[in-house]
């Protein structure tokens, strides 16, 4: 959509609702993020994007936390097999790098250089010339700073999830690669999951037909780690619940389902219209824990609705507050089959009338067509990856094993900017849609119309 047209929608929408930006409170900021920032042309696609082979592909890792730790686990195999090697660890915590660090010697002999001694070290490591690619895993608000600061000086990024927290930083995150010609991935493991590539595989072989309508979320009920005094560094996690409202962890969910729906691939996301609970399970958790912080602004549950422009619905969820067993949910309706995930069940319809109807398949045929449709890559690297640290069950080794070797191979990766910034700006999209009594919001094209153009999903063919 051009500037002028989003422009007037946006207006358009609000004067329906009879509401002004002023009364949309703090999200003033967003909406008028949402306007200024809309895209006018684009510098140069990066669908498809790949840069000359990259034989040992050179790592700085910044965020040595839960996450950057797994992350630095996973290029075990790699480094062992000459496809990758660290070169330098930064976090504002000293024990955090050392910690890491000594890991790191247990499978690669040369030392990588440490940076600890400011808030701003990383970027040091940063602008070192022996560097390609640079893994962020710090928290949300430094994503977008970080990967730009790294593609300004040279680097490709791999960012934790979600890549960007505003409009206007999804703007400039897009900006910024298609001027430097960097990758910046959004490393969303869950599309690297064995449910979610086998149902994905199943899509692509046309056991599903066409697709009218996928749920997927983040059901996980975090409250113990929030309010933990130092799993998160600094409670950041708990901060952000206590100021915002809406969807904040969109992507584990999301990712998966715009792949499965050919998002940024003959389709994309139209629009959005959001929806949060009341919030109780937080602020009653944080009285047992005598917690200074006691009020939540986000809700327990969020409840996002995103239809695509092929008419294609998606509901969305995201509740850390509530105690209840994980679930992505990972439902997906096409016009020939039903998938719905926690636990994994598959429905095909019958060729007759008769035989439509009521039930899963039984063991013996979803058995069947578990093994018929597996992933070849899950084949693959199920017998790489034996003897090696595998993270959630596989996929964040089937993720980093992915990234580095499309990088060795010269490949275009498997989640390109766009995926990742479209995917993330359905957070502050969300929180605008709450804020203002769930109206319907515009989604962005950050592809600048590229997304109508059959291109084809990289995810996983080559390896
Ligand atoms: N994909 C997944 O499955 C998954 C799982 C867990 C976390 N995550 C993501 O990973 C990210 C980190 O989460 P976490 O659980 O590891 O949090 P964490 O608090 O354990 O780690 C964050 C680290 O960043 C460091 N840090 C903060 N400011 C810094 C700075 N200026 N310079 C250098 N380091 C800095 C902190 O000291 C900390 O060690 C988040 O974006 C989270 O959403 C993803």
């Amino acid at each position: 959509m051009k500037r002028k047209d989003f422009l007037q929608s946006v207006l358009g929408a609000s004067a329906f609702f009879g509401l002004s930006f002023t009364s949309l409170g703090p999200n003033n900021t967003a909406i008028q993020d949402l306007i200024n920032n809309t895209k006018r042309d684009i510098e140069g696609s990066m669908f498809g994007f790949s840069t000359d082979p990259i034989p040992k592909v050179r790592v700085g890792i910044i965020g040595l936390g839960n996450r950057g730790n797994t992350l630095l686990e996973m290029l075990q195999y790699l480094i062992k097999n000459d496809m990758a090697e660290v070169i330098a660890l930064s976090d504002i915590k000293v024990e955090k790098v050392n910690k890491s660090a000594e890991k790191l010697a247990v499978w690669q002999s040369k030392k990588p250089t440490l940076y600890h001694k400011s808030k701003i070290e990383w970027q040091k490591l940063a602008k070192r010339a022996d560097i390609d690619l640079v893994i962020i895993a710090t928290p949300w608000d430094l994503h977008t700073p970080m990967a730009i600061y790294c593609m300004e000086n040279g680097k490709h990024v791999g960012s934790e999830v979600p890549v960007a927290s505003t409009i206007e930083d999804c703007w400039k995150i897009i900006e910024t690669a298609e001027r430097t010609k960097k990758h910046c991935m959004m490393m969303e493991n869950c599309n690297y999951n064995e449910e979610e590539l086998w149902v994905l595989n199943m899509i692509q072989e046309g056991v599903f037909g066409d697709i009218t309508h996928a749920e997927g979320a983040y059901l996980h009920d975090l409250r113990a780690l929030m309010l933990h005094d130092t799993y998160y560094e600094g409670q950041w996690r708990l901060h952000e619940h206590a100021e915002r409202n809406g969807n904040f962890y969109t992507t584990h969910g999301l990712g998966p389902i715009a792949f499965y729906l050919g998002i940024g691939r003959g389709d994309t996301f139209s629009h959005l219209t959001s929806m949060s609970s009341r919030e109780l399970g937080l602020s009653i958790a944080a009285k047992q824990y005598k917690h200074p912080i006691q009020a939540y602004k986000c809700g327990d549950m969020n409840n996002t609705l995103i239809k695509t422009e092929k008419g294609k619905t998606i509901l969305l969820q995201f509740d850390v507050h509530t105690g209840r067993p994980y679930s992505r949910i990972n439902k997906i309706t096409g016009t020939k089959a039903v998938h719905d995930g926690y636990p994994s069940r598959l429905y095909i319809e019958g060729e007759k009338p008769e035989y439509w109807g009521h039930n899963w398949l039984k063991d013996e045929a979803y058995n069947e067509y578990k093994g018929k449709y597996q992933h070849p890559i899950i084949k693959k690297l199920k017998t790489v990856s034996q003897g090696f640290k595998q993270g959630h069950g596989g996929m964040d080794f089937i993720m980093i094993y992915r990234l580095i070797r499309c990088l060795n191979l010269g490949l275009p990766l498997d989640i390109n900017v766009y995926d990742g910034v479209l995917w993330s700006a359905i957070t502050p999209l969300s929180e605008l849609s709450v804020a203002a009594n769930s109206q319907s919001i515009i989604i962005p094209d950050f592809t600048g119309g590229t997304w109508r153009k059959e291109n084809p999903l990289e995810i996983m063919r080559e390896v």
